[in-house]
């Protein structure tokens, strides 16, 4: 027994090590955001430096926070996930505080207290380790780091919002803010005036930025197609499952319990599910409709959020499964939109010639079908709006970190990822005639530019109406799910 015992003792260790480390596998290396500090450093001018600080956490209530996510432009550039944290990137090596760098981090420390509460920080050890950034030090020592920023042509940021608040952890974001604010003399409210004041220079930066993130390189590409597969999968199962009488929140349930499914962490941005007139909110997020009626069309536009990528798919689709013929005539509409912006996507093509196409389509169809009088501007301005009356949006925008993702809007280049969605909303009491009235359309779709043409990311999910009135008869695994009824209820 003895023996068996001290032979199961050595084991541990070989089990231990056995072990496959846990966490995804296909998160990204830190050689990709080094790459991106290369591309940016190229691109940055002479005698410059750049700061980044991390995002603030943001207060829920009492003493619960949201989520923390992190700034976009910091994780793209480092990979690192938590708050109180600040990086700078500079064109030339410097020699500061005896350290040679063209790059430096302060992150958090260790606090085993803390830690307990909110699970591992990666200190400085960690940062060392897994970053890949020349120098890290911890958050404190940002106070003392003796950097001289009127040294440099231009130090390139992102002015702040003075919405953070101050911790009693020394070296938090606050503090960080606060002495890179006395180093670098700036002045409160002076950049809001005159955006590149001194040395100081808070344009140049974003538009350096979205160069760089606006062209997906194959590593985020491969986690944007996961993204958007994950969220059509999504789209098809509520297709299956869909009938009268369910709520607007148990279809977003449907969709964000595939997307963790398949291993999605968060939803990109807020799920929408608007039924009837709710779908004629652009941005309906409150989803309380607890039953949704027969003959009711349902928008749908949800995105998964996959290693930190986001898709950004919209359908909708009739509740009962069979759309009703004004509902076919206006969805029928926007697909022809859709799909005519989509054969005109290639590189060297301007932004602006997509939402014209669709545009075009939109409105002309609509004086066809007697929903506006002509194609003058009186007719289609809604004068309360100064926008088009039932297409109130833009068509495409880029999708990547974020959903409405940094990128420049000038002409289309290849591997840039983006979205069309046209829509046509009809509100009820909008001047159309009544037949008209709770009648929202959004189709929208993620694509992906390329030298001849633009690939169909979302494909998965079904986008023609005669498609989707067939994969609606389908059953799904939450076709008839039952679960107990509450107490309250028996
Ligand atoms: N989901 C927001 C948008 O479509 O732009
Ligand atoms: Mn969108
Ligand atoms: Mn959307």
């Amino acid at each position: 027994m003895k023996k068996t015992f001290g032979v199961l003792l050595l084991a541990i260790p070989l089990l231990i090590q056995a072990q496959p480390e846990a966490g995804p596998k296909d998160l990204l290396k830190s050689d990709f955001h080094k790459e991106k500090r290369a591309e940016l450093r190229a691109k940055m001018p002479d005698n410059s430096v750049a700061v980044f600080f991390s995002n603030a956490i943001r207060n829920r209530a009492n003493d619960v926070d949201f989520l923390y996510h992190q700034d976009p432009n910091f994780f793209y550039l480092t990979g690192h996930k938590e708050p109180h944290s600040v990086l700078m990137v500079f064109k030339e090596t410097q020699n500061i505080n005896d350290n040679t760098l063209n790059e430096i981090i302060f992150v958090r420390g260790h606090d085993v207290l803390r830690e307990l509460y909110d699970g591992p920080r990666l200190g400085k050890d960690g940062a060392d380790d897994k970053l890949a950034i020349q120098v890290a030090f911890e958050n404190p020592s940002f106070k003392d780091f003796n950097i001289d920023f009127s040294k440099f042509d231009k130090v390139l940021f992102y002015d702040f919002k003075n919405d953070v608040r101050n911790t009693e952890e020394e070296g938090d974001l606050f503090d960080l803010i606060e002495q890179f604010k006395q180093k670098s003399g700036y002045k409160q409210g002076e950049l809001a005036i005159e955006p590149q004041k001194n040395n100081l220079d808070v344009v140049s930066l974003d538009r350096i930025m979205r160069q760089l993130r606006g062209v997906k390189t194959k590593e985020e590409l491969d986690l944007i197609r996961k993204a958007v597969d994950i969220s059509t999968i999504g789209q098809r199962e509520v297709m299956k499952a869909m009938k009268p009488g369910m709520s607007e929140a148990e279809i977003q349930g449907i969709h964000e319990f595939v997307f963790k499914k398949y291993g999605a962490e968060y939803e990109g941005y807020p799920s929408i599910v608007g039924a009837g007139n709710h779908g004629c909110i652009l941005h309906y997020i409150d989803n309380y409709k607890p039953a949704i009626e027969d003959g009711e069309l349902i928008l749908m536009d949800l995105g998964a959020e996959y290693h930190g990528y986001t898709a950004d798919v919209t359908r909708t689709i009739p509740v009962n499964g069979t759309f009703t013929k004004e509902q076919k005539l206006i969805y029928d509409l926007v697909y022809e939109a859709q799909q005519a912006a989509a054969d005109s996507c290639k590189a060297g093509l301007p932004f602006t010639a997509l939402y014209e196409t669709t545009a075009k389509i939109v409105n002309e169809g609509l004086v066809e079908l007697g929903l506006y009088k002509s194609l003058k501007d009186e007719d289609i301005i809604n004068p309360e709006t100064g926008r088009n009356r039932y297409y109130p949006h833009g068509c495409c925008h880029h999708i990547g970190l974020d959903v409405h993702d940094k990128g420049l809007y000038g002409t289309l280049e290849e591997n840039m990822t983006i979205t069309i969605e046209p829509g046509i909303y009809i509100p009820k009491d909008s001047p159309a005639d009544k037949k008209w009235w709770d009648i929202p359309v959004r189709i929208e779709d993620d694509y992906l530019i390329t030298k001849d043409g633009c690939e169909l990311l979302s494909d998965k999910a079904p986008r023609r109406s005669d498609e989707i009135e067939k994969l609606m008869k389908e059953t799904s695994i939450f076709t008839d799910y039952e679960l107990p009824p509450l107490k309250s209820e028996d």
